[in-house]
């Protein structure tokens, strides 16, 4: 199979550039014609940032799970559509090729359908990475009901949280899952989470584990059983719901800089037709290479580049379902050996985790069929980049730093693998139909090279967020209202003398913890659940594994005999009503917070302290109680 719109070489990539600037509307139509539809566009683009209105091929029909598996399973039946290593290195790989992946999800899809759902509704999935999660997801989408994928290690109250934003009828969990040497009872939290969620009517459990879980007779039932139940009658097929190309394809919650979490929304043909061009792109996917992310299908990376830009585009893709450490930190390589994985995409944060075990883990194994390898999440720095480029590339793969969001689809700034010129910590150019432009704090434009500024997007690409579920206002103001007909992304960005991209980081209150989005907001409020804290001001540091720590300023007034028991509990708390991914990793009690005198934290300066920067932390006069940022200098951890 080729694909006719890959990127051939570096003339090639300026003149589709160019192109897609000059006439978007051709460019992504001549694009959309190599996928499937039921019904053809009237219109490619219409839009409107204000609004925001964003609609791409409006009047078309179509069904992505028919470009993602029926056109495959006829003209490569015995392809492997999806490569499975478990968690124990034990148990068995799973294979399933593109007629099987079909098939199950087509008696998945009956099912749900068994169960109640229907086009529209929304259905909450927490899943372990198995080939299963895949399966309820396509499922999903073959029915038309709205994904709302929640990452397992997310706890009860975040899920419940995002189960009743969405008013989600269904849930689909497992018993448990592995993760390393630990088993985490996702049934449970399950349970626990829908205590407060009156709007869910079913459970659908898969058994991975055999853990003896409750099941609530009438709204519990099993996977397997219902499944038993399809197989009985003998159903195989069942044809896919006719979607409108702005539909919703699925929600996925992600953390900004105010309030709760906000549902991100995708549709269904703009979302397609991106994730596959960029994948086929960006990595230079050639027919049968075997694509290994390693990220959880929980976050926007596996929704993207484990499901639907792979499979849109026929291609094998391998999921993981452990972690990179265990049973030791040789665990990625074992895998490109035992899969001969042709490209590997993985998290700074991961490369950093596994270069601090040095050679050993790689000494031994067979990296010969990697092509192609890629970053995502965070920035780079160069000393990952070049451990990563020498040890597992063997200097003759070419990176791709990819740089994307929740709300961008899939990747916008990226070299191109083995075209375009990598250039370590740099995402680089734009991809076509991306164009970026870098403003200052009052929207200006800033022109020309060596410059930074805030990275705004001014046109629209097929793969933007359409709206946050419930909220579209919250959807303007987040990022389309700080700066005039722009979208904002919220990092900070740099353009060299070369006119490539370097993303510097986030310029609000968002923190990249392991590559995870968390709002310091989300992380306060969670502190100040804990019956002894006043008040609470969080912040990121440098962190060389983590990429950012947490790092929290806490008044307390409970009673503290032992520090470390009160910090523990605090902790406790954060990972109660949000998970362990934002436990706090410092906690500094403090007597006060230097608040400005109309009560407004001053962040910078706290950033300072907990950066180590003790000296020149600006200007404290403004502050009602400068005295305060003495005793937080001197206490420091
Ligand atoms: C950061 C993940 C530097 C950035 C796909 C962005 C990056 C946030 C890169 C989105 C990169 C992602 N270089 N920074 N290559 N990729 N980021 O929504 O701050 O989980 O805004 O999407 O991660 O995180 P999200």
């Amino acid at each position: 199979m080729s694909y006719p719109y890959q990127i051939k070489s570096v003339e090639h990539y300026h003149e589709q550039y160019q192109k897609s600037i000059n006439d978007p509307a051709s460019f992504w139509s001549e694009i959309a014609n190599n996928f499937v539809w039921h019904k053809k566009w009237d219109q490619v683009l219409n839009w409107n940032f204000n609004e925001p209105k964003v609609e791409w091929f409006a009047g078309g029909k179509l069904n992505i799970t028919e470009n993602c598996l029926d056109r495959w399973a006829e003209t490569q039946p015995d392809v492997a559509a999806i490569i499975w290593e478990p968690n124990e290195p034990s148990e068995k790989t799973r294979t399933i090729t593109y007629k099987d992946l079909l098939l199950h999800v087509c008696q998945f899809a009956q099912v749900l359908k068994n169960n109640g759902a229907k086009k529209g509704d929304r259905i909450c999935i927490y899943m372990p990475m198995i080939p299963e999660l895949t399966i309820a997801i396509l499922a999903c989408a073959r029915i038309g009901a709205i994904h709302s994928v929640v990452f397992g290690g997310f706890s009860a109250q975040s899920i419940s949280d995002r189960i009743q934003d969405a008013a989600c009828n269904i849930v689909i969990t497992a018993d448990g899952v592995y993760r390393g040497n630990k088993v985490i009872p996702l049934k449970s939290v399950i349970d626990e989470a829908l205590k407060t969620c009156p709007s869910v009517e079913k459970t659908i459990v898969y058994n991975r584990l055999q853990l003896s879980v409750s099941m609530n007779d009438g709204k519990d039932v099993w996977w397997n059983k219902e499944i038993q139940k399809v197989v009985d009658k003998n159903i195989q097929f069942i044809p896919a719901e006719s979607m409108d190309a702005e539909d919703m394809l699925f929600i996925l919650y992600t953390s900004g800089s105010t309030g709760k979490p906000k549902g991100v929304v995708h549709t269904c043909a703009g979302y397609m037709v991106w994730a596959n061009y960029t994948f086929v792109n960006v990595f230079q996917y050639q027919s049968r290479q075997i694509h290994f992310c390693t990220a959880d299908i929980g976050w926007i990376t596996g929704h993207s580049y484990i499901v639907y830009g792979p499979l849109s585009a026929g291609a094998t893709s391998l999921m993981f379902e452990g972690i990179p450490t265990y049973p030791d930190a040789g665990r990625f390589w074992s895998i490109v050996e035992k899969h001969n994985v042709n490209i590997l995409y993985t998290a700074p944060t991961a490369i950093r985790s596994l270069m601090s075990f040095g050679k050993e883990p790689i000494e031994g194994k067979n990296l010969e069929s990697l092509q192609v390898l890629g970053t995502v999440g965070e920035p780079i720095n160069e000393e990952a980049w070049h451990w990563y480029n020498e040890n597992i590339g063997n200097k003759r793969c070419p990176i791709v730093d990819t740089w994307w969001q929740t709300e961008t689809g899939g990747v916008l700034i990226s070299n191109i693998a083995g075209i375009t010129n990598a250039k370590p910590s740099f995402a680089t150019l734009p991809l076509p139909g991306v164009q970026p432009v870098l403003v200052d704090e009052q929207g200006n434009n800033i022109e020309g090279n060596g410059v930074s500024g805030n990275l705004c997007i001014k046109f629209p690409w097929p793969g933007m967020l359409r709206t946050t579920y419930g909220d579209h206002e919250r959807c303007r103001q987040t990022y389309f209202s700080t700066y005039k007909n722009l979208y904002f992304t919220g990092d900070g960005c740099l353009r060299d003398q070369d006119g490539d991209y370097r993303i510097t980081g986030r310029v609000d209150d968002v923190l990249n913890v392991s590559g995870h989005r968390i709002g310091t907001a989300e992380v306060e409020n969670a502190i100040n659940m804990h019956a002894g804290v006043v008040e609470s001001a969080v912040v990121g540091y440098p962190h060389d594994i983590k990429g950012q720590g947490i790092y929290a300023y806490v008044i307390f007034n409970g009673e503290i005999n032992e520090e470390v028991e009160v910090k523990s509990a605090i902790a406790k708390t954060v990972s109660t009503v949000i998970g362990a991914i934002a436990k706090p990793d410092k906690i500094q009690f403090v007597s006060g917070l230097p608040k400005t005198r109309s009560g407004k934290i001053m962040r910078r300066i706290l950033r300072k302290i907990a950066e180590g920067e003790l000296t020149n932390i600006g200007d404290t006069t403004t502050l009602l109680d400068p005295s305060v940022v003495e005793e937080i200098k001197k206490n420091r951890l």
